[in-house]
């Protein structure tokens, strides 16, 4: 039943039903033997099917120039799912029947051929009836393939849903551009071929649990809410830390950095589900109004202010879990000259009546002494603190922590009184964690956006406007480190939290990092 369908039903609770199903659908991915397509995408998918998720009748077709066959593909993906997917996945329990779904087209996205056996192919299939027509496109190829798969989609005609009644969707990985400029060329190009109700632009910070779990944590407390302003809260702190380097992916990474990696997409949309107003209801379109609306508040950085308000560096060799790491300069593909930054800090204000005058610091580097994502709301000091002279350990403030990842938790940090004669104050904290309280690990954020994406639901997913007002807020910085290339950059030991600058962007300002 939906929600619509129930006698009870609210419209305040549109957009919030709990089980959507989704129509089997052919679901093409371009760029099938890519290392997102092993490492997340097929787990996901098989996660999905043996969850009961993948509706019966759905096909699964791989694009790309390095495999045989069908035969050649399956095996390939089992192997994949052996070194990706979870533990439960290993044992192959399913994959018979699951192989059996995937299909394989050897292709050339720059050649039209290629697109007429694409349109065979899916004919042939769809002939049995079991899909409907419905059909997803994932594009999980280098961006440099989207323009002339988007054009080729267009020229077959297989961005038009097939029949009245069913879909034709495609979903688009990041980078969705590499500036303002490309990524409004990308949105026009690919506005001329599909409608916007068709395409899934995924962030897939957005399918992990707690990121979602922050908006039931705002909206469904009522606690939360009142203190969740400029009257309470100093400032707020962004981390996104990863202990590996590059990975081989020099090709892509030394081109984009670390700003154009993580913030405008990742980082931005972790701030945007702290900094919205309450949606009115949990619709797509309404909560990514809500979202759209924090980074329309955030004037652009000028060029002038890129220095003042962020930091920049590049790993050098160091120490991490107790093993040497090569620098950055020695990675595969790296010239000795790349100013490439792997680490990048900024400070941002949201000119709006609940943010005026929070300063929010983000920072994300890669090769830092640990993985962790989280985000952290210290609340200003109590106007009279009659506690002072107890000891150097009456903390100043309440201190709200949110772990997005490796370890999804909560906690709460407030003074407490030690037991005992006098008065020893003490910070204690709440806290929730994910696991202890649910005793399961959240999914896969793949899962849930494929399965969002299959059921129509674009809430997860980023809208034009919303990419490219990220976009808009960091373009001058991006040109400001372009013209810097030249010039040599600041350096940290990998195992490190960065360089100098980092520190100094937020010590200025009386503050810390939080030590994670
Ligand atoms: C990707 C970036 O989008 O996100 C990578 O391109 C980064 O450089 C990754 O490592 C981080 O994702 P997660 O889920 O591991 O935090």
């Amino acid at each position: 039943m939906t929600i619509e369908e129930n006698n009870n039903y609210n419209p305040a609770h549109k957009g919030l039903e709990t089980e959507r199903f989704s129509d089997p659908s052919i679901i093409v991915i371009f760029g099938a033997s890519g290392n997102l397509t092993r490492s997340k995408l097929m787990p996901a998918l098989f996660k999905l099917y043996t969850n009961g998720y993948i509706p019966e009748g759905t096909k699964i077709v791989g694009l790309s120039r390095s495999f045989r066959d069908h035969y050649h593909f399956r095996d390939e993906m089992k192997k994949a799912i052996k070194q990706f997917g979870s533990e439960d996945q290993k044992s192959g329990l399913d994959w018979d029947e699951f192989s059996k779904l995937l299909h394989y087209i050897k292709a050339d996205f720059s050649n039209e051929k290629s697109f007429e056996k694409l349109n065979d192919e899916i004919t042939k299939l769809e002939s049995t009836g079991e899909t409907c027509g419905n059909r997803l496109f994932y594009l999980a190829t280098p961006p440099g393939f989207f323009n002339i798969i988007i054009d080729s989609l267009g020229k077959h005609g297989l961005n038009h849903p097939k029949n009245e009644g069913c879909w034709t969707r495609i979903i688009v990985e990041k980078p969705f551009g590499n500036d303002l400029e490309s990524a409004q060329k990308l949105d026009k190009k690919i506005g001329k071929v599909f409608k916007e109700k068709q395409i899934y632009r995924i962030d897939h910070y957005l399918g992990k649990e707690t990121v979602q779990n922050l908006l039931v944590f705002r909206f469904g407390n009522s606690i939360f809410e009142p203190i969740w302003n400029r009257n309470y809260i100093d400032h707020v702190q962004i981390t996104a830390a990863e202990t590996l380097g590059i990975e081989n992916r020099a090709d892509y990474y030394d081109k984009a950095g670390a700003l154009r990696d993580m913030v405008p997409n990742h980082l931005f949309q972790l701030l945007a589900m702290i900094a919205m107003e309450p949606p009115v209801t949990f619709e797509a379109d309404i909560v990514r109004d809500e979202k759209v609306q924090v980074f329309h508040a955030i004037p652009p950085v000028t060029e002038e202010e890129a220095d003042l308000f962020t930091a920049r560096g590049q790993y050098s060799s160091g120490i991490i879990d107790g093993k040497k790491v090569k620098g950055y300069h020695e990675e595969n593909k790296v010239s000795d000259d790349s100013n490439t930054e792997t680490f990048a800090a900024l400070k941002l204000y949201i000119q709006n009546w609940r943010w005026a005058g929070v300063p929010f610091y983000i920072r994300t580097g890669k090769r830092m002494p640990k993985f962790v994502t989280d985000i952290t709301l210290y609340f200003k000091k109590t106007p009279h603190m009659i506690f002072r002279m107890m000891g150097k350990d009456v903390p100043d403030s309440n201190i709200l922590s949110i772990q997005i990842q490796p370890d999804e938790s909560i906690t709460l940090s407030f003074s407490a009184k030690v037991p005992g004669a006098g008065m020893k104050i003490k910070p204690v904290i709440m806290d929730f964690d994910y696991f202890s309280a649910f005793g399961t690990k959240p999914s896969n954020a793949y899962e849930r956006l494929i399965r969002d994406c299959l059921s129509g639901d674009q809430t997860l997913y980023s809208r034009r406007d919303a990419v490219e007002a990220a976009w808009a807020i960091i373009d001058n910085i991006l040109k400001r480190w372009d013209s810097e290339k030249k010039k040599p950059i600041s350096k940290y030991d990998a195992g490190s939290w960065g360089p100098k600058e980092a520190d100094e962007l937020i010590e200025k300002d009386g503050r810390k990092w939080k030590i994670l």
